[in-house]
């Protein structure tokens, strides 16, 4: 028996013609839930007479209790897919149903294995919609006034994909302002198609987002690790990616060599530097 809410759209943002930020109030309210699941969204299918379902993540943060937030693309090839072309003609006020908030594999990590407070480094790996977890974890820290030194990645094909960009620029400038003993956050996108003449007012960091990982074979040290200041190891950092398999085990290949294990194959100790949820 599938349990599911009603909830009605309150906010639509297309930002590209096949890229949309929607919002969902549930009509009996925000279920308590934690930040980085993901729910089913359910939309009737008129030609298949039943509803269909699909996984998405929630791209809002658990102490929001206002509206589910997600960034959707609508997959148009080869074939139409079926929920997302339903869930672009949507309109506000349209009704749509609802899982319950599920998963565990991007919930954040709060403690170590010995029972400590987990003090280590964030860094966040989002390919194309793959950030919207990280959405939610960058509001959640902001909200708690957690210190721990956050980074998002984000890679995407064009600059028009890097949806959140601002958003992201703006809790950035805010760490400069307040200082990041208060508030420790970076941003970095790439572009992984800059030849491309749409992309060409893009200066920033270029190729897929797994890039930032790999390290220069002089210094030995990656893009990231020049970012922060250090190399990093799992004694310092935790890695979240989400987005393509390809995106996961491209990160995971680079940091193997520094002792980064997932929390699949956790340590005998039961420690891990890295977790995951892919698309497939
Ligand atoms: C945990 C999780 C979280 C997710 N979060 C997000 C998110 O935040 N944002 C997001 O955009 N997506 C997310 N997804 C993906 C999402 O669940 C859907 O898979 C996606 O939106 C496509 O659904 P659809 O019904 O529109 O496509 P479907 O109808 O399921 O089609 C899927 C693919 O099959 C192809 N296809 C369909 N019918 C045929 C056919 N007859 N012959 C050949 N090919 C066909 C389509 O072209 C498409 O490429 C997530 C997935 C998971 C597992
Ligand atoms: N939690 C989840 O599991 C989750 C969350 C969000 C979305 N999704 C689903 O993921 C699918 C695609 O997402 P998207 O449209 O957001 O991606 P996208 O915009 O097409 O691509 C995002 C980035 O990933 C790169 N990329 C493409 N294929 C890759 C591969 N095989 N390996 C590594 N990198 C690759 C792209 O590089 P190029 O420019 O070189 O192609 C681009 O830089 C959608 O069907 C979406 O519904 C799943």
């Amino acid at each position: 028996m599938v349990s599911e809410m009603r909830a009605i759209v309150t906010y639509r943002e297309i930002i590209k013609e096949d890229l949309v930020i929607i919002r969902l109030v549930p009509v009996n309210g925000v279920p308590k839930y934690r930040t980085g699941q993901f729910l089913t969204i359910g939309l009737p299918i008129p030609a298949e007479k039943k509803i269909v379902r699909r996984a998405y993540s929630i791209a809002s943060h658990a102490e929001n209790k206002d509206y589910f937030e997600f960034v959707i693309r609508w997959v148009r090839k080869p074939l139409p897919g079926r929920v997302t072309t339903e869930l672009f003609y949507l309109s506000v006020g349209d009704e749509v149903f609802l899982g319950d908030p599920t998963g565990a594999a991007l919930q954040i990590s709060e403690k170590l294995p010995n029972g400590e407070k987990d003090n280590r480094r964030i860094i966040c790996v989002g390919g194309g919609t793959g950030l919207a977890p990280f959405i939610g974890f960058a509001k959640h820290f902001h909200a708690t006034n957690d210190r721990r030194e956050v980074v998002i990645l984000h890679g995407a094909s064009y600059i028009d994909e890097l949806s959140y960009r601002r958003l992201l620029t703006d809790l950035e400038n805010e760490s400069e302002k307040r200082g990041r003993s208060e508030w420790n956050f970076r941003y970095r996108a790439a572009i992984s198609r800059p030849k491309e003449f749409y992309n060409r007012s893009w200066s920033g960091p270029v190729g897929r987002v797994e890039s930032f990982f790999k390290p220069n074979k002089k210094t030995e040290l990656s893009p990231v690790d020049e970012m922060v200041g250090e190399k990093i190891t799992p004694d310092n950092t935790i890695v979240y990616i989400c987005g393509y398999q390809g995106t996961i085990d491209g990160v995971i290949e680079s940091l193997d060599s520094r002792g980064f294990v997932t929390e699949h194959e956790k340590n005998p100790d039961g420690s891990f530097g890295i977790k995951f949820e892919s698309y497939g």
